[in-house]
């Protein structure tokens, strides 16, 4: 039995895990975590307890853990990449100041943490097909930089401290339910949008640019079953790469084609977004996920593709 607390638990990734973690450890034991502003609604707020932890102070964090007996931290507070660009220093007190307000309370607390690192934390200087687990690490966007970070924090609290810090390498997330903001890979869910909504897609990433994507099912197991891992097994903790897919713009454009014939997409390169995805790898290796833990992911593209159009449709009851 876990009692959990999930900080940034209205976000892409947290609206999501919070209530796939209440069906699986019980509603009153996962606590969702918000900050002003992004107040959690509906079946989130109804379902289980909701705290105010606002990652920058650790008082907040120190008192929700201390008040719901939280044995286990999910850390899903952070600034996507493109965003990260535009505000480097609240990318950095986010990722970095509130990722060490989180590892220290764990410390004191005796918490297991979850922390995401991101495909964004290689650089130009990683190989780019089949990115191994350890490999050159450099990247040169500020959220790479807190993602590179927050890995070698966590490790460091693992080793030195005993912290129970485990992590994934996200990549690109797609999803029909809490869209992202400010990220590079978000043209992939907002394609899906577009073609439901019978608009055509402007593209902002240019044709031939292959990024790893994951459907969402897939990326919630990967956040859990890391966390439920046998630690003896586990060679790596902070991050591990996974992978479903692999795709550029015209790949998942042609992909929906098939379902939905007389779809259009046109380009508008985003200079922005295409600098940071000409930087990240185009496929990652996740093979010690596959041994230490036996990671594997369910979907592809045409199984992503074919339960996205249908979500979509029902959502705007196309
Ligand atoms: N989805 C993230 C972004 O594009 C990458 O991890 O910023």
């Amino acid at each position: 039995m876990k009692n959990v607390l999930v900080i940034g638990s209205t976000g892409q990734i947290g609206s999501e895990l919070t209530m796939k973690l209440r069906g699986i450890y019980g509603n009153g034991n996962v606590v969702a975590g918000y900050i002003k502003g992004a107040e959690p609604k509906g079946e989130l707020l109804e379902s289980g307890p909701a705290e105010l932890v606002d990652i920058t102070n650790a008082e907040q964090i120190a008192d929700a853990v201390r008040k719901y007996k939280v044995d286990t931290i999910y850390n899903l507070a952070a600034l996507l990449s493109a965003v990260a660009e535009a505000k480097p220093l609240l990318a950095w007190k986010i990722g970095i100041g509130g990722l060490m307000n989180t590892l220290e309370v764990a410390r004191e607390l005796k918490c297991a943490v979850f922390t995401p690192s991101s495909i964004g934390s290689f650089g130009p200087n990683a190989p780019k097909d089949g990115t191994p687990q350890d490999t050159i690490q450099q990247p040169r966007t500020m959220y790479g930089v807190t993602k590179v970070s927050g890995e070698l924090l966590s490790n460091y609290y693992a080793l030195k401290f005993g912290v129970d810090t485990r992590s994934v390498r996200f990549p690109g997330l797609i999803s029909y339910v809490t869209p992202p903001g400010g990220g590079t890979t978000d043209y992939a869910v907002d394609i899906y949008y577009s073609a439901v909504k019978g608009e055509k897609f402007i593209c902002p990433i240019q044709k031939g640019t292959f990024m790893d994507m994951m459907y969402m099912p897939d990326a919630l197991r990967a956040a859990i079953e890391i966390m439920e891992a046998n630690p003896e097994r586990l060679v790596h903790r902070n991050s591990f790469n996974i992978a479903s897919m692999s795709f550029d713009p015209e790949i998942i454009y042609n992909k929906i084609k098939e379902y939905v014939p007389d779809f259009e997409m046109v380009y508008e390169v985003d200079p922005l977004r295409q600098g940071i995805a000409e930087s990240w790898p185009n496929r990652l290796d996740d093979t010690c996920a596959r041994m230490e833990w036996d990671w594997k992911p369910e979907y592809d593209l045409d199984a992503m593709t074919r339960d996205m159009l249908e979500k979509l449709r029902i959502k705007f009851g196309k």
